[in-house]
């Protein structure tokens, strides 16, 4: 089973890589390589790329890429039933993967050796005056509507049609915990929804890295990018404004993982998130049953839509 260490990437396939560029650019990531058809856009942390789109005439989410800790998981992975041989990413950055497909057709790609970037985060987080501490002295909060910056890729989050199934995939390739369930509203079970974090024992982690859902429509959720503290989601959320881009729900504060959270949807369609102040795990965390109804998933702010949820 591998170790895995970060979500690398998130890809899809749009028919037009300049609408998706002007997009990316604007909620926060650089484009870092492209050519006639595919663009890879990072964010201001080290990994080379966090968005790849290729160009297809029918748009569709291809799946995700997992940064795995060694060599040896990839050859692990490579052993198993479906999957690839080790092989050259033959993406910018370089670096080896194993290609695999998960139930419902995602395409998994465990990456490991690929080259990684120096960070360009603009600033560290403000301190924040709350009323039992005051860390910030004789210094100003000046910010200015303009995209953020996305410094990684958090999660991404999939329907699928056997929730069971898909969870069991992951979890024979990938050594993962479990951080949270959906049950239905007021019920004990099935368990219609996973929250799945990284193990990396006592170290901690992000609440989840992987949320998978069952749905009778299969495909890609959303995917989210860490942001560095809220000023920067909501001065990133007043730009998107401003530009008319499609705001979905958002600034709200989730239930589980507790991230504030603002939601857009690219010019495809596809849902993207901005997060910050997520809850961190470590090994010890147990999970809980969460059987509120749809608008209990946030705690304040603008609560999704129906659409959201399905
Ligand atoms: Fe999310």
């Amino acid at each position: 089973m591998a170790k895995p260490i970060e979500i690398a990437q998130v890809t899809y396939a749009v028919p037009d890589l300049g609408l998706m560029e002007t997009f990316m650019t604007d909620f926060g990531l650089t484009c870092v390589s492209k050519n006639d058809d595919v663009l890879y856009m990072r964010g201001s942390g080290e990994q080379h790329h966090i968005h790849v789109t290729h160009r297809e005439e029918k748009q569709r989410f291809i799946g995700a890429s997992i940064e795995v800790s060694s060599r040896e998981d990839l050859e692990q992975l490579a052993e198993m039933d479906g999957s690839s041989a080790v092989q050259e990413t033959g993406e910018p950055g370089g670096g080896y993967q194993v290609v695999m497909t998960m139930p419902d057709g995602f395409e998994i790609k465990a990456i490991w050796g690929r080259e990684k970037l120096s960070e360009t985060t603009e600033r560290k987080a403000f301190h924040f005056n709350n009323a039992d501490s005051k860390p910030r002295l004789n210094e100003c909060i000046r910010v200015k509507r303009k995209p953020c910056q996305a410094i990684k890729l958090g999660h991404f989050v999939l329907h699928v049609s056997n929730h069971d199934a898909s969870v069991k995939w992951l979890e024979e390739r990938f050594d993962l915990l479990h951080s949270d369930y959906f049950v239905p509203p007021g019920e004990e079970g099935p368990v219609v929804g996973t929250f799945l974090r990284f193990n990396h024992g006592a170290e901690k982690v992000d609440h989840h890295a992987i949320l998978i859902l069952q749905s009778d429509w299969v495909g890609v959720h959303h995917c989210s990018f860490e942001v560095i503290d809220l000023d920067a989601v909501m001065t990133a959320h007043d730009y998107l404004v401003e530009k008319g881009y499609q705001l979905e729900c958002g600034v709200g504060r989730h239930m589980l993982g507790s991230q504030i959270f603002d939601y857009w949807k690219d010019p495809f369609g596809f849902r993207v998130e901005h997060y910050t102040d997520g809850d961190m795990l470590d090994q010890h965390a147990q999970p809980v049953k969460f059987n509120g109804t749809a608008t209990e998933t946030t705690q304040w702010g603008m609560a999704p839509g129906l659409e959201f949820f399905q």
